[in-house]
């Protein structure tokens, strides 16, 4: 029997409404990504995260097409690559991962990474925003900003998102402290430390004091907080069924203290081409 369709709860930032959890594409290919997909929305989930450099949006475009779920029901994000800033480019690439995606548009468009070519911010947001005047793109947003570069963002669009890294060993003060100011989202990604939170002892022993498990625990930790939205990744459906059932139950505030008190500095995505983070 298939499982009744869970409602995963909302956040609104700037007059828009998102899904607080999607799920995470990365690493996920071929059939499997299509059928994790169909599975997710058929589970509830009605976000969705996958990227240009991923290499899966045209299963990510099966998987939506297959779950019968209609387009406008689901928050759809997909990024750049690091290497197509330039304002010609965006606009072919983004034409590219509409046809995969099967899809007029996407709901989010970020920049997966700061230029690591100097491309400047202006030019790339300028072209996204063009498509976001042509109906393309319905909300932009950028990924791996650190505050300082993503307050100049702010400053040249209308820019909704900063999806970064953050989990319990990794605290983003100055971005949530942005977030507020400026009424941003900011999307966790490896929300759950990439498997790691799951043999952290104290979030085992929160978990087992609810009947839960450590990645449930985080999430609802992540998804509490005012502007933060999650993507976890979970290539196995019991994974996504445990991710997408965190609202009936509740932290509490010792609880919630106690998590961020994990915090160590300790980032998984850190590659060649990453600004200085904060
Ligand atoms: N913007 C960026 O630069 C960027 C960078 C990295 C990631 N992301 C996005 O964030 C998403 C998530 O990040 P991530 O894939 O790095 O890591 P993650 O979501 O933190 O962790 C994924 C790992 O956790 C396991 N897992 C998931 N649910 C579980 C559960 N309920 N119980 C036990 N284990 C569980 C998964 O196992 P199974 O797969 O076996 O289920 C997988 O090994 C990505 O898929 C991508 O969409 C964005």
């Amino acid at each position: 029997m298939p499982r009744e369709a869970t409602h995963t709860t909302t956040l609104t930032v700037q007059g828009v409404e998102i899904p607080k959890l999607g799920l995470g594409t990365w690493q996920m290919t071929g059939y499997a990504c299509e059928e994790a997909v169909r599975d997710a929305l058929e589970l509830g989930y009605r976000h969705i995260d996958t990227a240009r450099m991923y290499g899966n949006e045209a299963e990510v475009g099966r998987g939506l097409a297959a779950s019968g779920v209609d387009r406008g029901e689901v928050f759809l994000t997909t990024k750049l690559l690091p290497q197509n800033l330039r304002a010609a480019e965006v606009r072919r690439h983004l034409s590219d991962s509409l046809a995969h995606l099967r899809t007029d548009f996407v709901d989010l468009l970020l920049i997966h990474w700061p230029s690591p070519d100097g491309v400047p911010l202006a030019e790339t947001l300028g072209a996204m925003r063009k498509l976001q005047e042509a109906g393309c793109v319905r909300h932009l947003g950028v990924s791996n900003f650190p505050a300082k570069t993503a307050r100049e963002a702010l400053e040249l669009a209308p820019v909704i998102c900063d999806q970064v890294e953050y989990h319990p060993f990794l605290g983003q003060p100055a971005l949530l402290q942005l977030a507020r100011e400026r009424d941003l989202m900011i999307t966790a990604y490896s929300p759950l430390a990439q498997g790691a939170a799951m043999h952290e002892p104290l979030l085992r022993e929160i978990a087992e004091a609810h009947g839960r498990n450590p990645a449930q625990v985080v999430l609802r930790w992540l998804l509490d907080q005012p502007q933060v939205a999650a993507v976890p990744k979970a290539s196995s459906h019991e994974h996504r069924a445990a991710n997408v059932d965190v609202f009936d139950f509740e932290l509490t505030d010792e609880q919630r203290g106690a998590i961020a008190g994990l915090q160590r500095d300790e980032r998984t995505i850190d590659p060649s081409w990453a600004p200085d983070w904060d």
